[in-house]
């Protein structure tokens, strides 16, 4: 198998013979990355740690950051994790992409399933590790959530969720993710939920795999795995700050495999994360903006506010058309819903018919491009 250009690329080639509506200000509404900027004090905690940078940095991360990672866990899902049940990464999308290759490299014919549509580093990590992969739709028939087929779950070797989901936006409940330990403890698989969305929530706090993983007993988060990141939590994508927590066996082989990679965070970024990561008042007020955004496409476009994210799943006609018409008559760019998902075994690419909105903008650029929109769809 080979690597997929990036939706993004695939979007760029669909856009390209196109000229956008010049009279109109550049509205792009494709990628998950906020539109704001990073708070002052995380700034400052990097400014004023630059001298710092004169040291190699340690794979494993300051005991500080750690510490700080794990103090965010507690406070937010009630988790007390020991410094052995967390390792702090550069940013979570090196994480998606060789955690899969760590765990998979000895096993023999390989097999991972995912939510689709997906990050697309899960799809790029099942064809680095050789992985036969299965595709957990998410459709409308489904409620976008994923539909559990024991037959296909008792061969994988890994399974990846991502809720709170993009695109869809979908979250699941403390139960729903309390079926799916039971589910890899049963099946002997490992389960990985991407929380890289569990802050950017409207009202109902998103729960962790980690707190269901106690709610049903399995207490030493055995077969479980979250990452989470602070790109989207704080405005910040450019710090690389994730981490990756849970059964501490796992970590501690991947701790030694992550000796090899490199990906170990510079002193000056990890004291800017370690503030980040302490501070919850800074997200509160990003929240809000989101949640007026998400208000604000239910009274342009009619849809219902998601309770996290910041992205819109619409559905529309013809997405295609939709995607090329918002760019060359209105300069709004949004991204097919299809270049997000794949078509599975039974023909079905539950991307087709919609495309994502990141509504990662302030009120006012938000209002404009949705009004937009709303004119396309008429
Ligand atoms: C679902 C999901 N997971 C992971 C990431 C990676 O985020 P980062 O590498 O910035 O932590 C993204 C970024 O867009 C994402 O959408």
């Amino acid at each position: 198998m080979t690597f997929e250009p990036y939706p993004f690329e695939k979007l760029n080639t669909l856009l390209a013979p196109l000229t956008p509506n010049k009279a109109l200000e550049a509205s792009v509404l494709t990628i998950g990355e906020p539109q704001f900027e990073t708070p002052a004090f995380i700034q400052e905690a990097l400014s004023s740690s630059s001298s710092e940078l004169k040291k190699y940095p340690k794979t494993a991360g300051e005991a500080y950051l750690n510490e700080a990672m794990r103090t965010f866990v507690t406070k937010r899902f009630g988790v007390s994790l020991q410094s052995s049940e967390l390792i702090p990464s550069f940013g979570t999308r090196e994480v998606l992409f060789n955690f899969p290759q760590f765990l998979l490299h000895d096993v023999e014919n390989a097999e991972m399933a995912f939510t689709n549509p997906f990050y697309q580093i899960y799809e790029g990590a099942a064809i680095a590790s050789r992985a036969k992969m299965h595709f957990l739709n998410l459709n409308e028939k489904n409620g976008f959530k994923p539909e559990v087929d024991e037959r296909v779950l008792a061969k994988c070797d890994l399974v990846i969720l991502n809720f709170p989901n993009n695109p869809t936006a979908a979250c699941l409940s403390l139960e729903e993710l309390g079926q799916w330990v039971k589910l890899a403890l049963k099946h002997d698989f490992v389960l990985l939920n991407d929380e890289c969305y569990s802050e950017i929530y409207t009202d109902k706090k998103p729960a962790s795999l980690l707190e269901a993983s106690i709610a049903v007993g399995n207490t030493d988060f055995s077969k479980v795995l979250v990452i989470n990141s602070i790109s989207k939590r704080s405005s910040a994508p450019g710090l690389r700050s994730g981490f990756i927590a849970g059964d501490a066996k796992i970590l501690t082989s991947y701790m030694k495999y992550r000796t090899y990679i490199g990906a170990a965070s510079p002193l000056p970024l990890q004291r800017a994360a370690a503030a980040a990561w302490l501070d919850e008042e800074h997200v509160a007020v990003s929240r809000k903006i989101y949640k007026r955004n998400f208000e604000l496409a239910q009274e342009i476009l009619g849809c219902t506010v998601p309770e996290a994210t910041f992205y819109i799943w619409l559905k529309v006609d013809d997405a295609i058309e939709t995607t090329k018409r918002l760019y060359s008559e209105y300069n709004v760019k949004v991204l097919p819903g299809e270049y997000l998902a794949r078509t599975d075994e039974h023909g079905e690419n539950p991307g087709i018919g919609y495309i994502r909105i990141a509504l990662v903008e302030n009120e006012t650029k938000t209002k404009e491009a949705l009004l937009r929109i709303k004119e396309v769809l008429k």
